[in-house]
């Protein structure tokens, strides 16, 4: 049957207006309103615990009541179980970290994605300083994206665990480990292994604290460092690489591969998670809608397909091994062997 003028045109305007309802959840987290709203409060309450105008928080917790994000009872507002869950700071599956993230990409990108566009490149983007960890951004962004990640990874990690075999690996590498969470992961699966998580300095004082809150420092140890730079270490058995080529040229892809192949031990295995495009670089839309991410926040960042990555790996002399997709998810994960 064919889609009526005015339905089409209301799907396009649900699409602009899309932002809106990405706004009041960035505006609730960065203001920890649901902090106050695990009790049935009213409004002005709230405002009065946050130093915030009472009529606008009236309209600003209404809204939130639509977005399904409050529950409102009478006059009074209350955490729905989704935020009660996932954005109370301080409890145990706080996810915050994620949301303020994504707000920062905006100020950092999005917002001015028509001129990145016309340009090439984002225009607070030095090529040697995207959103990444250096000494250039703030804390409070560095400290975001960084247990962003963890808050993205904690639900995957067990399920990578699951689909990788690492019962003969000693020796682990977690290339740009972020918060360490899957070299937690893999060290708590398999008794035997031994990790090393290398990131930039200040990351790397996050995935300390990390592998610290879980008494794991005799398991897992750090190194800091630019991986495009510095020396990586030597002798791993198994290199895990997530999350980390889409950030980067095709250059700068091959070279992080080939410094992988070399640190790796002969018989030792590649492992790189990243979204990956079809061949028809159109789809899935998660990876596609990720190519524009990069591309808003990154210099030279981009979503790749998984033939072009396995054939950087093929071309650093990999063996293929296998493309594990799990999770039904839009990340997958091609493994690849060292003769
Ligand atoms: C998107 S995060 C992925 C984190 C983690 N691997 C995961 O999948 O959850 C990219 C990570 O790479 C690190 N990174 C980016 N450029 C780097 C560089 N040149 N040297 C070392 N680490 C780098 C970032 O600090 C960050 O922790």
């Amino acid at each position: 049957m064919p889609v009526s003028p005015s339905a089409d045109f209301q799907e396009l305007l649900a699409m602009a207006r899309g932002f809106q309802a990405a706004k009041m959840l960035m505006a609730a987290v960065d203001l920890a309103v649901f902090d106050y709203l695990e009790e049935p409060r009213r409004a002005a309450e709230v405002a009065g615990r946050l130093q915030a105008d009472g009529r606008a928080m009236v309209i600003f917790l209404n809204g939130l009541a639509a977005l399904g994000l409050l529950v409102k009872e009478g006059d009074n507002f209350r955490n729905s179980d989704i935020a009660s869950r996932y954005l109370v700071q301080g409890r145990e599956d706080y996810r915050g970290a994620i949301i303020k993230h994504m707000e920062h990409t905006w100020d950092r990108g999005w917002n001015d994605l028509q001129n990145t566009v016309l340009r090439g490149r984002p225009g607070d983007a030095d090529p040697e300083k995207w959103l990444d960890a250096r000494p250039e951004r703030d804390e409070k962004e560095v400290r975001a994206f960084i247990c962003g990640m963890d808050a993205i990874a904690r639900d995957l990690a067990p399920q990578v665990t699951a689909a990788l075999d690492l019962k003969n690996v000693s020796r682990l590498l977690d290339l740009g480990g972020g918060p360490a969470t899957y070299a937690i992961a893999f060290v708590r699966a398999y008794p035997q292994l031994r990790a090393t998580v290398f990131d930039l300095p200040r990351p790397i004082t996050i995935a300390q604290e990390q592998i610290a809150k879980q008494g794991l420092e005799d398991r897992i140890q750090t190194l800091a460092g630019n991986f495009l730079e510095d020396d990586i270490g030597q002798g791993y058995d198994f290199i895990w690489v997530s999350q980390i080529l889409h950030s980067h040229d095709e250059k700068q892809c091959r070279l992080i591969i080939h410094k992988c192949v070399q640190a790796l031990n002969a018989g030792g295995t590649l492992a790189i998670q990243d979204f990956y495009l079809h061949p028809d670089g159109a789809s899935p839309p998660g990876p596609a809608m990720f190519g524009v991410h990069m591309l808003a926040v990154t210099p030279r960042g981009r979503a790749y397909t998984w033939g072009e990555v396995a054939a950087w790996m093929g071309e650093a002399g990999l063996t293929p091994a296998a493309h594990i997709r799990y999770n039904d998810g839009e990340a997958s994960i091609l493994v690849a062997s060292k003769k």
